[in-house]
C-alpha cells in the first residue's frame, strides 16, 4: 500500500477511536466495552474517505473528525448485526470473536443500536455550522436506513431464499444500498462540509462502493482467511447474490477494475490533490483484507 495512504488510514482509525472514547467517557459496563471493541481493528476506509475528501476541499481536520467517527460507528453497528446468528452467523470479525460471541446476542443487539445513536450524536455536535451538521445528519440517516444500508441488507438476506436468480441490475441495486450507500456518503461528506459541488465525489464514491463490495465477494472465494480476519468461503453455500455468483471471478474482477478507473476519472478535476483518494480506489481491489 502506498505510504501516504497507509498513514491516512491509520490516522483516520486513531482519530475515530479517540472520538468514540471521548464520547463514551465515563460509561462502564458490557455495552460500552463492546462498543469500543466493535469500532476498532478495521481498515477505517469510510472514516478516511470523510477526512480525505474534507482535506481535498480545504475543511479543517478537527471539523471533519465527528463525521468520520460517525460513519465508522454506523459501519461497525452494521457489522455487529450482520454477524449475528439471525443474519450471516459469523464467529470471527477483524481477527477477533464477533461481539455476540465475546459477549452475547442481547449485548450485540444493543451495541448496534447504541452505535447508531452515537453516530448521530457525533454528527450533531462539533465545530461545523449548524446547517452543515443538519445536512450531514439527514444524508447519513438516508444512507444508513431503509433507502441505504438497511434496505440493501434486507435484499441480501431475501436473495438467499429467492426463487429465481437475481439479475445484474438487481445485484447492482442491492450492493449499491448495502455497501455503496455508506461509502458514497463518506466520499461526499467533505463536499457537504465545505458547501462545495458534490457531483465528482458522488461519482467517485458510487463506483468505489460497488468495486469495494465486488472485492469483498472475490475475497470470500479466494482470500486468505488468516489475512482477512473473518470466515471465508461462505457466500456460495448461503446462496448470496453477488457479482461473483452471477458472472464468475474473472468477469467480476474486470468489472471491479473498470469501476476503479471510473472512480479515479471522476476526480480528474482535482489533479494531484486527489491522489490519495485515487490510491484508495486502487487499494480497494488489490487489498488482502
Ligand atoms: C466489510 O467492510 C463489510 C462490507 C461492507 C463488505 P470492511 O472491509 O470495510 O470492514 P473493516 O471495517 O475493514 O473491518
Ligand atoms: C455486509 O456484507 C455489508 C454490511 C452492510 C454489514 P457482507 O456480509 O458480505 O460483509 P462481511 O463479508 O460479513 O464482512
Ligand atoms: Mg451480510
Ligand atoms: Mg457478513
Ligand atoms: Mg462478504
Amino acid at each position: 500500500m502506498p505510504p501516504d495512504l497507509k498513514a491516512a488510514l491509520d490516522r483516520a482509525a486513531s482519530l475515530t477511536e479517540e472520538a468514540v472514547a471521548k464520547a463514551l467517557d465515563g460509561e462502564r459496563g458490557a455495552v460500552a466495552d463492546a462498543m469500543s471493541y466493535a469500532v476498532v481493528g478495521g481498515k477505517c476506509l469510510r472514516g478516511f474517505l470523510v477526512l480525505e475528501s474534507a482535506r481535498v476541499l480545504g475543511v479543517d481536520e478537527a471539523a471533519a473528525v465527528p463525521a468520520a467517527a460517525a460513519v465508522e460507528c454506523v459501519h461497525a453497528y452494521s457489522l455487529v448485526h450482520d454477524d449475528m446468528p439471525c443474519m450471516d452467523d459469523d464467529a470471527l470479525r477483524r481477527g477477533q470473536p464477533t461481539v455476540h460471541k465475546a459477549w452475547d446476542e442481547g449485548t450485540a443487539l444493543l451495541v448496534g443500536d447504541a452505535l447508531q445513536a452515537l453516530a448521530f450524536e457525533l454528527v450533531a455536535t462539533g465545530p461545523l455550522p449548524p446547517d452543515r451538521r443538519l445536512s450531514l445528519s439527514w444524508s447519513l440517516a438516508r444512507a444508513a436506513g431503509l433507502r441505504g444500508m438497511v434496505g440493501g441488507q434486507a435484499d441480501d438476506i431475501a436473495a438467499e431464499t429467492a426463487s429465481h436468480a437475481l439479475t445484474l441490475e438487481d445485484i447492482s441495486a442491492l450492493q449499491r444500498r448495502k455497501t455503496g450507500a455508506l461509502i458514497e456518503w463518506s466520499a461526499a461528506a467533505g463536499a457537504a462540509m465545505a458547501g462545495a459541488e458534490s457531483g465528482p465525489f458522488e461519482t467517485y464514491g458510487r463506483a468505489l462502493g460497488l468495486a469495494f463490495q465486488i472485492a469483498d465477494d472475490v475475497l470470500d472465494v479466494e482470500g486468505d482467511a488468516a489475512l482477512v480476519g473473518k470466515a471465508l468461503r461462505k457466500d456460495q453455500g448461503r446462496g448470496k447474490a453477488t457479482f461473483v455468483s452471477l458472472m464468475g471471478l474473472d468477469e467480476a474482477k474486470a468489472r471491479a477494475e473498470a469501476l476503479v478507473t471510473e472512480a479515479c476519472d471522476g476526480l480528474s478535476g482535482y489533479g494531484e490533490r486527489a491522489e490519495t483518494l485515487r490510491q484508495a480506489a486502487r487499494f480497494v481491489i488489490s487489498r488482502q483484507n
